[in-house]
């Protein structure tokens, strides 16, 4: 029995449940859809109808100070700052009108205006992958540069003035902090990082005031709602953020969206004679593959009770992004890839305010990853799930590597 609960415990915290996670919340859903982690002190919330109302909910935030066990970062760190300045800290007021001001180079309008420079930099890492044989690790060679390339070209931050492999690192290193359960040793390399790559940014925000140019810190920098204008701070801060945000999820989509139609060569064969079916083939990848026995990190306000269990002021809850798209109350037979299901309603980017920024943009990178990879994937190729490396982060296993045997 769980020390919170009368629930009967479901053993969460194992490799085998990391490494299975959706057989683990199909159990959770069933069984104990708010499910107490002792190890990790917080819920777990693995229902569709749940997860997508506590998105929203006021009694919870997903400001990290309402923790119980909230340790305030270094004084001057960028986590402190971040905690007490970050989008999920400020007010509604203050986050509207970021959001509204930010949002405006990333619509879907803007990001097919980027369309062209997406592809121009998949198609860079796609070229020497053609006619490879061998042993290929698609998130070294393929995935894991791309979105750094893209934002990059995207933002005008890095260009030919800065080595990839180095500002690929920190956008990395700089995720990491971000992520629940990491130790402190990841939490200062990450804030390391990322006063380097905010250096960066500096730079080209300074340059970019005196002279503008075709991308997205110009835009940024011109953006006006009537009187209100971001400062140079606020573009500053949020595209470092953006930079980093965008990298880890956007090059993970990517693996699992490759990874998941070698899984299934049927579709995969389809996709690759007909590339009309890409875009529905990347929603049903967002539905498929994400998730993990992780979630989406809010904070109670108050004490309320949820299906009979009592949640406590200044509890964490995990919403649980995987057991909300496998949820067979919303998408039946929710195990299989069906790349002509259209699944509806996906909470993968979160919703309400805090709805992922950059959605269009990874929507758009993941067709032109698939798109690309149509052309050097050998038929037959196969994942090799056993040798693929991993990083535990608390309950969430994170993929390293993901190595690909492309034949002899
Ligand atoms: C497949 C890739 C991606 C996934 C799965 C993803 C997922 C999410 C989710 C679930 C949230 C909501 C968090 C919450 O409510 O607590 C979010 C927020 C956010 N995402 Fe993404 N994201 C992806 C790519 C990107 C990209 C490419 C960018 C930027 C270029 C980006 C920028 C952001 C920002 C700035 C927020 C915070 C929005 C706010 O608080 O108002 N994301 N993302």
């Amino acid at each position: 029995m769980s020390a919170q609960t009368d629930a009967p415990s479901i053993m969460i915290d194992s490799e085998a449940a990391r490494r299975n996670p959706f057989e683990v919340l199909e159990r959770l859903r069933e069984e104990d859809p708010v499910h107490w982690v002792e190890e990790m002190d917080c819920w777990l919330i693995s229902r569709y109808s749940d997860v997508r109302s506590l998105f929203t909910d006021p009694r919870l935030s997903p400001d990290r100070r309402k923790w119980a066990h909230y340790v305030r970062p270094a004084e001057k760190s960028i986590f402190r700052w971040i905690d007490d300045h970050g989008l999920v800290a400020v007010s509604r007021k203050e986050h509207a009108r970021q959001r509204k001001l930010f949002a405006s180079g990333l619509t879907p309008r803007g990001v097919e205006r980027m369309d062209g420079q997406i592809r121009e930099v998949v198609a860079r890492f796609a070229q020497p992958l053609k006619g490879r044989k061998g042993v290929v690790d698609i998130m070294e060679e393929f995935t894991t540069p791309i979105p750094n390339a893209v934002i990059s070209a995207i933002t005008g931050v890095g260009g030919s003035d800065v080595d990839e492999d180095r500002f690929s690192q920190l956008a990395q290193e700089t995720i990491q902090g971000f992520f629940g359960f990491v130790s402190d040793e990841i939490r200062d390399r990450a804030e390391s990082a990322y006063v380097e790559l905010s250096g960066w940014v500096r730079g080209t925000v300074r340059a970019r005031k005196g002279s503008p140019r075709e991308d997205l810190i110009s835009d940024l920098l011109a953006a006006r709602h009537g009187e209100d204008k971001l400062t140079e701070d606020d573009v500053i801060a949020q595209v470092s953020i953006m930079l980093a945000a965008g990298s880890e999820t956007t090059a993970t989509g990517g693996m699992l969206a490759l990874s998941t139609l070698l899984d299934h060569p049927e579709a995969l064969e389809r996709v690759r004679k007909d590339r009309s079916l890409i875009p529905q083939t990347v929603s049903e990848v967002l539905r498929y593959a994400f998730g993990g026995l992780s979630g989406m990190q809010r904070f109670a306000v108050e004490d309320f009770d949820l299906h009979g269990r009592k949640i406590r002021k200044g509890q964490q809850l995990l919403l649980s992004i995987g057991g909300a798209s496998h949820d067979p109350a919303v998408y039946p037979h929710p195990e299989q890839f069906d790349i002509d299901r259209n699944p509806k309603d996906l909470l993968t980017f979160g919703i309400g305010p805090h709805f992922c920024m950059g959605s269009n943009l990874a929507r758009g990178e993941l067709v032109c990853m698939i798109d690309a990879a149509m052309d050097f994937l050998p038929v037959g190729a196969t994942v090799l799930h056993e040798e693929k490396e991993f990083q535990t982060l608390g309950l969430f296993e994170r993929v390293v590597t993901c190595p690909v045997d492309f034949g002899s």
